[in-house]
């Protein structure tokens, strides 16, 4: 088969190393790609929202096959636009992927089939948010409806927090808004794969949003993961199919816009069991990372039992240990960093036990490897325990030499303290 994958990112990287083990897979393509995926994949210079170009790029190249790894092209209708074309698509329809376009969206279909989640007030004004604010108390949460690159959530300690994030949020003419409960518990990741009516399980993981050691500091697009999660019993993992990924798809099912894909449950364990504070209709990154190095399967079965709704009859082999990822980011990350700095001794990195080193925002220029992004690369490795996996990737990352850039060191902290 000839395969496309769309994006330039870790989670991309990922993708492509394992679609690229699959005897199946003829010729890769990434679109746009980055250093990394050059190495495996012939890179393709149509950005991610360019809905037409992948469209006629995947015509033109008798692509068989396309994986979408980000929310925005998802959310555009990029699969919509490849199966009028034609051509097989990973990933939902611009229908489906409401799941994460709109956060009203996702509360109301809660609501109305039962799924455990916490209270909520849709506003399209900010008089009525402040009042619904005023109205709940402190801590709790203020959200942008739509798609916000990870920046649109303010997760408010007092009500003067809250006043302010509205105050910005509807300083845009039309903006909608949703404020919710604060939900208080351990956050999981939950990620399952839909065919549009079965629900397999994949996998649980854990993300570091917060730039700093001990989650300090300002939230991030995610500086480290780690999967599975001991955190979550196999009783609790149950619940979360049973009460919230299958009644989702049901729900989708029955309202005539089944959902097919990844579907990324961001789970609150709370003391009264798992709630749903937010889906995503994709990989994470850095989580596909470690799903990647857990995967014994060949992701491309799974990938197409998927798009082909043969999920009931798929089985699916793992590493028995544990995934654990650390981030490399440009120094200043999130906020202003440098672009073009050099990173040198990647092979020295990868040579370690266990581990695999996914570019995120890199380029090459001549033999020289630039970072060319926030968030650099994503150091993997595979152990036999969560101290070992994390043992193993910090040996990875200090063997990048790469002055500018910087990372977490204590990514894994909660599952190494449980042990
Ligand atoms: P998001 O950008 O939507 O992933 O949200 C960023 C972070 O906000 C999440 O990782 C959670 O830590 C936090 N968060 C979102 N919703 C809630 C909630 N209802 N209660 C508590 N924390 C939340
Ligand atoms: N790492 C979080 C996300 O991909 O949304």
């Amino acid at each position: 088969m000839n395969i496309l994958v769309v994006g330039g990112g870790g989670r991309e990287h990922a993708l492509c190393w394992a679609i690229a083990k699959s005897p199946r897979c003829t010729k890769l393509y990434c679109a746009p790609g980055n250093a990394g995926i050059a190495e495996l994949a012939e890179c393709v210079g149509v950005g991610v929202e360019d809905i037409a170009g992948i469209v006629a790029f995947a015509k033109s190249a008798h692509v068989d096959f396309v994986v979408v790894g980000p929310e925005v092209p998802l959310v555009m209708g990029l699969v919509d636009a490849l199966q009028a074309a034609g051509i097989r698509a990973f990933g939902p329809d611009a229908k489906a992927a409401m799941l994460e376009g709109s956060k009203g969206f996702v509360k109301d279909l809660a609501v109305k089939y039962g799924i455990p989640t916490g209270a909520y007030r849709r506003c399209t004004d900010r008089v009525q948010a402040d009042a619904y604010i005023r109205e709940q108390g402190a801590p709790i949460v203020v959200k942008a409806d739509g798609l916000a690159a990870g920046k649109g959530v303010t997760v408010a300690m007092s009500l003067d927090e809250a006043f302010r994030a509205t105050a910005d949020l509807f300083s845009v003419p039309g903006a909608e808004v949703v404020i919710e409960e604060y939900l208080e518990g351990e956050e999981v990741s939950y990620f399952a794969l839909v065919d549009g009516k079965h629900a397999l399980p994949f996998a649980s993981a854990q993300d570091h949003k917060r730039v700093g050691d001990g989650d300090s500091g300002p939230n991030t697009g995610g500086m480290g993961a780690y999967s599975p999660v001991p955190a979550l019993s196999a009783d609790l993992e149950r619940t979360i199919m049973d009460k919230i990924i299958q009644p989702t798809v049901d729900a989708m099912a029955q309202s005539g816009t089944p959902f097919k894909g990844v579907l990324f449950a961001g789970i609150m364990l709370t003391k009264n069991g798992p709630k749903l504070y937010e889906f995503n209709v994709r990989f994470g990154d850095p989580e596909c990372q470690v799903l990647m190095m857990r995967l014994k399967s060949d992701i491309l079965d799974a990938l197409e039992a998927t798009v082909d709704g043969r999920l009931d009859r798929l089985r699916l082999d793992w590493h028995p240990g544990i995934g654990l990822a650390v981030v490399m980011a440009a120094k200043g990350y999130p906020g202003a960093y440098a672009k073009g700095t050099e990173i040198q001794a990647l092979d020295k990195a990868n040579a370690q036990i266990g581990v695999r080193v996914f570019h995120a925002g890199t380029r090459r220029e001549g033999d020289r490897l630039l970072a060319d992004g926030g968030r650099v690369l994503a150091v993997a490795a595979v152990g036999a325990s969560v101290a070992e996996a994390q043992a193993r990737a910090y040996a990875g990352v200090d063997a990048v030499d790469w002055p500018d850039g910087f990372c977490r060191r204590d990514i894994g902290w909660r599952a190494v303290s449980r042990n």
